[in-house]
């Protein structure tokens, strides 16, 4: 039980997740498990599609209400479309909204701790949607800090001269400072999204400055740290957006073109289900016992922070300010992947990451532990020191079963096998 509340809260798992899934609550399973399922409703509340939508709407202006809530908005200045089927529509969706074909964002590189839907193209290739219909190119981290290179960006913007600048990680144990993006942004006349999708249990707790404060849209998931259904959201302001020389206002005009980018332009009929599931986690994130539950996380990603380092492991950044810790396993002579496969071995389950200077995503240096699901199974900074005694057992064994594979297959080149192709 979380707490000792209702047995509606009730989660059940035997896995030790250490990543960015969350176990989400049996009330909110259970409302996204249930007949809304069954109903199309293409449109938004009072202007649909379909007939019979009373009940759906009355769902989805309450899932609205709850996000503004849940986030301390005022409906005067903020807006939320609740229709994104998860975090990926929901970016392209506001990309959608504020660009035409071949406009320019930026966003934090993949390999650098951004997400794909941030504009990720390869060397030889241009993976994401969001660099197929969008001209993108990446900001990164300082390879000597860990963290983001801000100069560099700046002068990066300048000469690019983005329409979108993305702030937001999946991969980053420090803080965003809105402030600077936003500041370069005005002087670009360029809008600031501020994806908040890792980290927005943090924000809805109050436990992390706001993206809210700076942003003029705001996409999230709401399925990791916020423990919801899965589904996204996308928050766009309302009122002035600039003064201009003469002195007159300027107003945003981003409801009627987030709305239009998700429905019509890239969606069909909304997902009420996962709405349904939304508004009932939405609810949950707006109580003493969630704020609780952040605060936890963030002590027990410092405390697998301190413990990791205690035992001589080198983080990225050298630490954590938020859920999650990234561990840099180059040093050791190790890599993310054995360490993921070895730890999976034993019902750990983590995530490899790439980490600032690798070169293969296949075989990254570094692995990626978050704190929010086992914090949802009540583990305490004593449990989590715990988790970094198995997690160290588990590094050292990867480590030996390299040297020994590696000793094997040297071993095979030099004489079995050049036995077998003599033959
Ligand atoms: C997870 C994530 C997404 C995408 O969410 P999906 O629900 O997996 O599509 C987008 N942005 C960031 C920063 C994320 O971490
Ligand atoms: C846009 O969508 C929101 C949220 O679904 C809704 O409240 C609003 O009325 C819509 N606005 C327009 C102009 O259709």
């Amino acid at each position: 039980l979380l707490r000792g509340d209702s047995p509606r809260f009730r989660i059940n798992t035997t896995n030790k997740y250490l990543l960015s899934s969350n176990f989400c609550s049996r009330a909110a399973l259970e409302a996204q498990g249930s007949c809304l399922n069954n109903k199309y409703s293409e449109g938004y509340p009072g202007k649909r599609y379909y007939g019979g939508a009373e009940v759906v709407d009355q769902i989805e202006l309450l899932c609205q209400k709850r996000a503004l809530e849940a986030f301390d908005l005022d409906p005067e200045h903020w807006g939320v479309n609740v229709q994104p089927y998860s975090g990926s529509p929901a970016n392209l969706a506001a990309y959608t909204a504020v660009l035409k074909p071949h406009d320019r964002l930026m966003g934090l590189d993949l390999p650098d701790g951004g997400h794909l839907t941030h504009g990720y193209m390869s060397d030889v290739k241009r993976v994401s949607a969001t660099s197929i219909y969008f001209e993108s190119m990446p900001y990164k981290l300082d390879p000597k800090t860990g963290l983001i290179d801000y100069d560099q960006m700046e002068m990066t913007a300048k000469l690019f001269r983005p329409r979108l600048i993305i702030a937001g990680t999946s991969a980053y144990a420090r803080l965003i400072d809105y402030a600077r993006v936003k500041k370069l942004c005005t002087e670009l006349n360029a809008y600031l999204l501020a994806d908040m999708a890792h980290i927005s249990g943090l924000v809805a707790a109050k436990a992390i400055p706001s993206p809210f404060d700076h942003a003029d849209l705001v996409t999230t998931t709401t399925h990791k740290s916020l423990r919801g259904a899965r589904a996204g959201l996308i928050f766009y302001r309302k009122g002035v957006r600039s003064v201009d020389k003469k002195g007159g206002e300027v107003l945003y005009d981003l409801e009627d073109k987030v709305n239009f980018s998700v429905f019509p332009s890239l969606q069909g009929g909304p997902h009420n289900h996962a709405i349904a599931g939304v508004a009932v986690a939405l609810r949950q994130a707006n109580t003493p016992m969630f704020k609780e539950y952040i605060a936890q996380v963030i002590k027990n990603a410092k405390a697998m922070a301190n413990a990791l380092l205690k035992k001589g492991y080198t983080l990225v950044s050298g630490g954590t300010d938020n859920h999650l810790v990234l561990v840099d396993l180059r040093p050791q002579g190790m890599d993310g992947a054995r360490a993921e496969r070895v730890l999976e071995l034993v019902s750990i389950t983590a995530n490899k990451n790439t980490c600032p200077g690798d070169k293969s995503a296949l075989t990254p240096g570094g692995l990626r532990l978050g704190a929010p699901a086992l914090t949802s199974r009540h583990f305490k900074e004593a449990e989590f020191q715990q988790v970094v005694e198995f997690l160290d057992e588990g590094f050292k064994i990867a480590l030996d079963v390299k040297k020994k594979t590696s000793e094997l297959t040297r071993h095979l080149s030099n004489h079995h096998l050049w036995k077998l192709l003599q033959l």
